[in-house]
């Protein structure tokens, strides 16, 4: 059994996945540090030498696998970008939409100094909304439940999911 976060950068699918995992005592996945693992690069040198297509496909085999894994799967942002991954996801049953305004999640991203997300980094607000924009369809139609995060702290968005989820119940 799995739960999948799905949504936009600066979402926090890693930070309430990690503490989501804690909390039922379970594994956390993250598809990004899977990713780095296989390719043996950041994400951002990725993009840089082999385009986000690629990029994609190796998210696809990746949400492929995650079948068989047990916890709390939290993805990239970028996952419900292509047409197969949606299907998957929408014949999951439990994947939760964590959700937040534009400016908040930009505020975030920018905050984050890591400076690894090659679609976020460098960029303008304008330009983080024009990718942000048409996903938002795309996570409200692949997720079961939506949680609006913007303006709660990571503990009270733990406790809604377990609250909401009935899975854990
Ligand atoms: C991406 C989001 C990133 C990472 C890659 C592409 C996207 O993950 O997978 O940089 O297209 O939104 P996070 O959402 O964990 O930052």
């Amino acid at each position: 059994m799995n739960i999948i976060l799905i949504g936009f950068m600066g979402a926090g699918k890693t930070t309430i996945g990690r503490l989501l995992a804690e909390k039922l005592h379970t594994e956390q996945h993250d598809f990004d540090k899977i990713i780095v693992e296989q390719i043996g690069m950041s994400i951002a040198d990725y993009f840089a030498s082999y385009g986000s297509e690629s990029f994609r496909k190796i998210e696809t085999k990746v949400l492929e696998q995650s079948l068989t894994l047990d916890g709390i799967i939290s993805t990239g942002g970028g996952i419900v970008m292509k047409k197969e991954n949606q299907h998957f996801l929408q014949g999951h049953p439990n994947v939760i939409y964590l959700k937040a305004d534009l400016d908040e999640l930009v505020h975030r991203v920018v905050l984050d100094k890591r400076n690894v997300r090659p679609l976020a980094s460098s960029k303008s607000i304008d330009e983080i909304r024009e990718v942000y924009l048409p996903r938002i369809s795309l996570y409200e139609k692949s997720a079961n439940l939506v949680i609006d995060t913007t303006t709660k702290k990571p503990e009270d968005i733990v406790q809604e999911i377990l609250d909401k989820v009935e899975v854990f119940q």
